[in-house]
C-alpha cells in the first residue's frame, strides 16, 4: 500500500491487539507519541542515578576489566591519595558494547588509534583493553587500544593539551541506516556527553568509510559539543585530555536506560527535547487527545521494500486506526542529505493525505 492509494482503514474492523502495532511500526511518529507516554511511566523506581565515575577502584580492581555500572557507589575512606592522581581507567564489557572511562593525565594518539593514562607516579604493572568504538561490538571497526601505563617514562608527550573532556567513537557499523543511526550512534552519544553541556569535543574514528555521515548529522552533533569534532585516524597530535570516554554503551535498543546515564538521569524525553532543540523545532508535544478529542493524531507508517518488510501492512495500518490514529502509509525514498530533509519528505506525505 502507498501513500495516495486511499486511506488505509476502510477494510473489515478488525481487532488486533495494540503490541501489533507497536511492534510492526517503524516510524518516526509513534515515536513522538510513545515519549508521551514515557513521561508519566510510574515504573521507574531508583531516583537516584549510581555515579560510574567514582574514585572507589584500586589499581587490582580495574585490572578486571569488567566493572558493572549497576555497581553501586562504595564510599572508600581508605583511598591512598595518591590513587586520584593516577586516575583510573573503569572499563565495562558487559552487554553489547564495550567501553572504558579514563580519567587522570589522558593521552590520544590517532595515528595509533590509542588512548593512554599516565600515572603520577606508577603502578605495579601496565594494563591493556582493546575496545570497539562503536556501539555493537561485532562490527568491524579498528579497535581502539587503551592503555593504562606502569609510569609516566614511557608516556608521548602532549602536543595539544584541552580543558575539556572528549568522547571517542567511530562512525560506520550499521551507521548507514537511519534506525542504526539513531540506536548505535545518537542515542549513547547523547547519553555519554548530555552531561558536559557542550564542554565536551568528539574524536572520532572512520570517518573515511563514512565520510557523509557527519555531514548529515552536524546539527545533531553541535547540539552536543561546541568544538570542532576531531577527525581520529587522521589526527597526527597527542591530545591530552582530564578525561576520555572511549566508546559508546547501548544500554537498550533506541531508548535510555536512566539510571545508567553517567552523570544523572536522562530518559526518551529528554531525547526528544534536545532534538526538538537542535532542529529548532517549534511544537513541545504530539497531538494531545486530552485537550483536542475531536482530533485524531496522524501516524505516519513508513512502507518497506526491500530487506524488511511488513507482510501484514494493511492489517498494522487498521490496528493503527483501531487505537485511535489517523494512519497514513507511505514510502520515504532515498534517504534525504540530512534528518531535517528525512522528516519534511515525511511531513509532506502528510500534509498532502
Ligand atoms: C602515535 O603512534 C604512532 C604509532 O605507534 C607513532 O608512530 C607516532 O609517533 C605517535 N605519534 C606521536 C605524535 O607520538
Amino acid at each position: 500500500m502507498r501513500g495516495g492509494d486511499g486511506k488505509p482503514g476502510r477494510g473489515p474492523k478488525r481487532q488486533l491487539n495494540a503490541g501489533y502495532v507497536v511492534g510492526g511500526l517503524l516510524m518516526l511518529l509513534t515515536y513522538l507519541v510513545a515519549q508521551h507516554f514515557a513521561v508519566s511511566s510510574p515504573n521507574v523506581v531508583i531516583t537516584e542515578a549510581p555515579r560510574i565515575v567514582d574514585d572507589v577502584k584500586s589499581p587490582g580492581e580495574t585490572a578486571a576489566a569488567v566493572v558493572s555500572r549497576e555497581v553501586p557507589q562504595i564510599v572508600d575512606n581508605t583511598k591512598d591519595p595518591g590513587e586520584t592522581e593516577n586516575g583510573k581507567v573503569v572499563c565495562n564489557m558487559e552487554g553489547r558494547s564495550d567501553t572504558c572511562e579514563v580519567d587522570g593525565d589522558v593521552r590520544t594518539n590517532g595515528t595509533a588509534l590509542s588512548v593512554t593514562l599516565v600515572p603520577a607516579a606508577s603502578w605495579p604493572e601496565r594494563h591493556e583493553w582493546m575496545i570497539n568504538p562503536y556501539s555493537r561490538r561485532f562490527a568491524s571497526l579498528r579497535k581502539v587500544t587503551v592503555t593504562q601505563l606502569q609510569d609516566r617514562a614511557a608516556a608521548p608527550p602532549c602536543t595539544v593539551t584541552h580543558d575539556m573532556p572528549a568522547v571517542l567513537f567511530g562512525v560506520g557499523g550499521y551507521a548507514a541506516n537511519y534506525w542504526h543511526a539513531y540506536a548505535d550512534i545518537l542515542v549513547p552519544l547523547f547519553v555519554a556527553s548530555r552531561r558536559y553541556h557542550g564542554e565536551v569535543m568528539f574524536l572520532v574514528s572512520n570517518i573515511q568509510f563514512r565520510p557523509r555521515w557527519l555531514v548529515k548529522y552536524r546539527a545533531f552533533l553541535q547540539g552536543l559539543s561546541k568544538y570542532d569534532l576531531v577527525d581520529m585516524d587522521g589526527d597526527a597530535q597527542v591530545r591530552c585530555f582530564p578525561r576520555v570516554t572511549v566508546g559508546l554503551r547501548l544500554d537498550k535498543e533506541l531508548s535510555i536506560v536512566p539510571e545508567l546515564v553517567p552523570g544523572g538521569r536522562l530518559s526518551m524525553p529528554d531525547f526528544t527535547g534536545f532534538l526538538r532543540e537542535a532542529y529548532a523545532l517549534p511544537r513541545g508535544a504530539a497531538a494531545s487527545l486530552a485537550r483536542e478529542p475531536e482530533k485524531k493524531p496522524r501516524l505516519l507508517l513508513i512502507h518497506r521494500g526491500h530487506y524488511r518488510r511488513i507482510l501484514n501492512e494493511p492489517e498494522v495500518a487498521r490496528a493503527a486506526e483501531a487505537a485511535g490514529f489517523e494512519a497514513v502509509v507511505t514510502e520515504l525514498r532515498g534517504g534525504g542529505d540530512t534528518p531535517e530533509g528525512e522528516v519534511e519528505q515525511a511531513l509532506d506525505h502528510l500534509r498532502r493525505q
